[in-house]
């Protein structure tokens, strides 16, 4: 499986452009009835990741699934499954993650005092490792964890729900974690979550991302629309 992947669309000849931004569509708007068949459908549309928003009722005040619904769903795309842990304590769970099949595990650096040990933990299971900032956490939070990951989630909402506006202030700190990566040298995603849709990606590629989550904007009209939602988020920037 290929993780940091160069989208299908682009050939050799066309190198020298802008890469388009990776799509990671969120299930949280999936029709949650049949996911395994909205996965399938999803990823056949074009998605690059697959994002699946974690969420326990105490880090955020929503609940959603755990490792078996993962581990149950894995076999209906070959996708890499990019995990959003929106829950407090996380050490605890990160391995059940891992078995479950989720290929990058983001945690947030506001749950649990020691993320730095959190991200050492993800690696030492063979996994990608993120870090997700909340919309009032500022970019700084991250300087001394710069080297322990490969993924920083900048959130445009507060995380919890899907279907919520898109925060403008939030672009600033985008543009501030993309310095913050180019100054590293690293190969690390910049990763932004929540409000993403036609009117708000162009702003969001602008501002340094290369991976975009949406869930309303992919699922939104059903599996027939999906091919067109996600190459309507592609082709913009
Ligand atoms: C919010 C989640 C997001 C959310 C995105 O807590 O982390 O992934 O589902 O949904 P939209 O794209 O609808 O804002
Ligand atoms: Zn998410």
């Amino acid at each position: 499986m290929q993780l940091f992947l160069k989208p299908a669309s682009q050939s050799a000849n066309d190198y020298c452009m802008t890469p388009k931004p990776l799509i990671s569509p969120s299930i949280l708007s999936a029709d949650f009835a049949q996911l395994g068949a909205e996965i399938a459908a999803i990823d056949v549309a074009g998605a690059d990741w697959i994002h699946v928003d974690v969420m326990d009722g105490h880090f955020v005040p929503n609940l959603t699934l755990g490792p078996p619904i993962i581990k149950a769903l894995r076999g209906h795309s070959s996708k890499p499954f990019d995990v959003h842990l929106m829950i407090d304590p996380v050490d605890p769970f990160i391995a059940a993650y891992a078995d479950a099949g989720a290929d990058i595990i983001t945690i947030h650096a506001e749950a649990g005092q020691h993320v730095h040990r959190s991200l050492q933990l993800i690696r030492s299971l063979g996994k990608k490792a993120g870090i997700a900032l909340n919309p009032g956490t500022p970019a700084k939070m991250i300087e001394y964890l710069i080297d322990q990951v490969d993924l920083i989630l900048v959130m445009t909402v507060n995380p919890g729900f899907g279907g919520q506006s898109f925060i403008d202030g939030q672009l600033g700190k985008i543009a501030a974690v993309r310095r913050m990566i180019d100054k590293s040298g690293r190969h690390i995603h910049l990763q932004v979550d929540g409000g993403v849709n036609v009117e708000t990606a162009p702003q969001v590629i602008a501002a340094g991302a290369d991976v975009m989550v949406a869930g309303t904007a992919c699922f939104r009209g059903g599996p027939a629309e999906y091919a067109a939602n996600i190459a309507a988020l592609k082709n913009l920037g």
